[in-house]
């Protein structure tokens, strides 16, 4: 079957976590992603945290899914040459360098216009234009610097990052949209752009609502915040533990087995229109009738009270089984899934949302494959390549040079060594 991207060409000259999240994405899509990458080392993360001796890492081949790698020196000039034929003919060039990176490698914005006028050439970086564009940043910086850290955690206790990797599998979700968007408006005007994802807008992005919540706050405490009624609110949105963020409060609540199991909890959501049922199932019928809890805004205050009486019903239970009774009054909830988990959940694994992937160094490892379903552009997850393991057949079949030429710019030192993993 044909897929939605078919006939794209990507310059994929990412690396770490962002920028492959974003190309990974599209080559599941079905365009032709051509990773360059320096000859020897190759993508940083090849190396890092490594599981298996001489393997590629599960941080690149996670990231780097259906992708073809070149290796390519572009300080040499033949290797430089053949990043500029590449640019000719792509349609699309996506880079996570640092500041100035590509500007000192001579491929400013006008000069890759004047290569190719129709390529889109999509960017992230730590900040958008400020007092920060120079920065290099890092997942948790921008977890930081984007609004995340300062609302997540506890009152009590410092800000927290959380594992969800926002600031950059959320940056490259964002730019992914913006080179089918910049693509899509290719098509009537016949010209490329450039397409920036900062990772703090993209983080802040995220943190709408509680851009919002600091704007309430300016009339009032942020009721369904935990600190309502009795703590105190300050002039910024304070952080929120486990207060759900939107207008039905919820919280994290024990289940059975809670001392021994770290992930025995349930998230419970009072959610008011299910609430004679909630009452009904925890065995607090008088609480529907009850002024001091019969309406949304009489809980309010007292949802501290409301959720350690909830408790007493969900640690008698098992996360599922709590899960099992609350589905069938229609009780929005969700048990704290442990990766271990995930990992085994046999419905994920049926959709493709996890894939077990074959790998010739490694051997069977575990993926997640693409969370977004077209019903008429289905993924098949391959393996990530190996460094530099298809430069004869990019140079051939893309750029259609012949093998005589290819052996003089091997012979030049541009290619690098192929066919061996980083660090081997
Ligand atoms: C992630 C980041 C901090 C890493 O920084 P870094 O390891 O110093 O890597 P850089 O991006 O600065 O690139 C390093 C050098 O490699 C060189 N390089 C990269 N590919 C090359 C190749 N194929 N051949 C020759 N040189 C190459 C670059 O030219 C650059 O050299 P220069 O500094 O002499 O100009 C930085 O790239 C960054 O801030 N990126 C933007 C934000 C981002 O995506 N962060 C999240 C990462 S998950």
């Amino acid at each position: 079957m044909a897929k939605a991207l078919e006939g794209v060409k990507i310059l994929d000259f990412t690396h770490v976590q962002s920028g492959p999240t974003c190309t990974q994405l599209l080559a599941w899509f079905g365009a032709d992603v051509i990773k360059v990458e320096r000859p020897g080392e190759g993508d940083i993360t090849r190396g890092q945290l490594r599981d298996i001796p001489d393997a590629d890492s599960l941080y690149f081949t996670m990231l780097n899914h259906n992708k073809r790698s070149i290796t390519l020196d572009t300080k040499n000039p033949a290797g430089k040459a053949i990043l500029e034929e590449l640019v000719r003919t792509c349609d699309v060039m996506v880079e996570n360098f640092a500041p100035g990176v590509l500007d000192r490698m001579g491929f400013s914005w006008e000069r890759i216009q004047e290569i190719n006028p129709r390529i889109i050439v999509a960017s992230v970086k730590g900040f958008g234009p400020g007092p920060y564009e120079d920065c290099k940043v890092y997942e948790n910086v921008a977890q930081c610097a984007g609004g995340a850290a300062s609302t997540t955690g506890f009152d009590d206790g410092p800000p927290l990052v959380t594992g969800a990797q926002i600031g950059d599998s959320g940056t490259g979700l964002h730019l992914a949209l913006g080179i089918v968007t910049a693509l899509y408006q290719r098509t009537h005007t016949g010209r490329g752009q450039k397409v920036l994802a900062a990772m703090q807008d993209a983080v802040l992005n995220l943190c709408r609502v509680k851009l919002r919540d600091q704007q309430r706050l300016a009339h009032g405490p942020l009721k369904e915040y935990p600190q309502y009624p009795n703590g105190e609110f300050g002039d910024t949105v304070p952080r929120a533990g486990n207060a759900s963020g939107g207008g039905q409060p919820g919280w994290i609540l024990k289940c059975k087995g809670w001392e021994t199991d770290p992930n025995a909890y349930i998230y419970f959501i009072t959610q008011a229109p299910v609430w004679a049922k909630i009452c009904d199932v925890i065995g607090k019928p008088e609480w529907v009738t009850d002024p001091d809890y019969a309406t949304p805004v009489a809980r309010l205050p007292r949802l501290k009270e409301i959720f350690a009486t909830v408790e007493e019903w969900t640690m008698t239970k098992t996360k599922f089984e709590a899960m099992e009774i609350l589905n069938q009054h229609d009780i929005p909830c969700g048990p704290i899934l442990s990766m271990k988990e995930l990992a085994e959940d046999q419905s994920l694994r049926e959709t493709g949302t996890v894939v077990e992937v074959d790998h010739p160094k490694r051997g069977k490892y575990l993926s997640v494959g693409n969370p977004i379903k077209l019903s008429d552009s289905p993924t098949e997850v391959t393996r990530s390549p190996l460094l530099g393991e298809h430069t004869d057949e990019i140079l051939s079949e893309v750029l259609g040079f012949d093998p005589q030429r290819i052996a003089e710019l091997r012979e030049s030192g541009a290619l690098g060594a192929t066919r061996r993993l980083a660090a081997e």
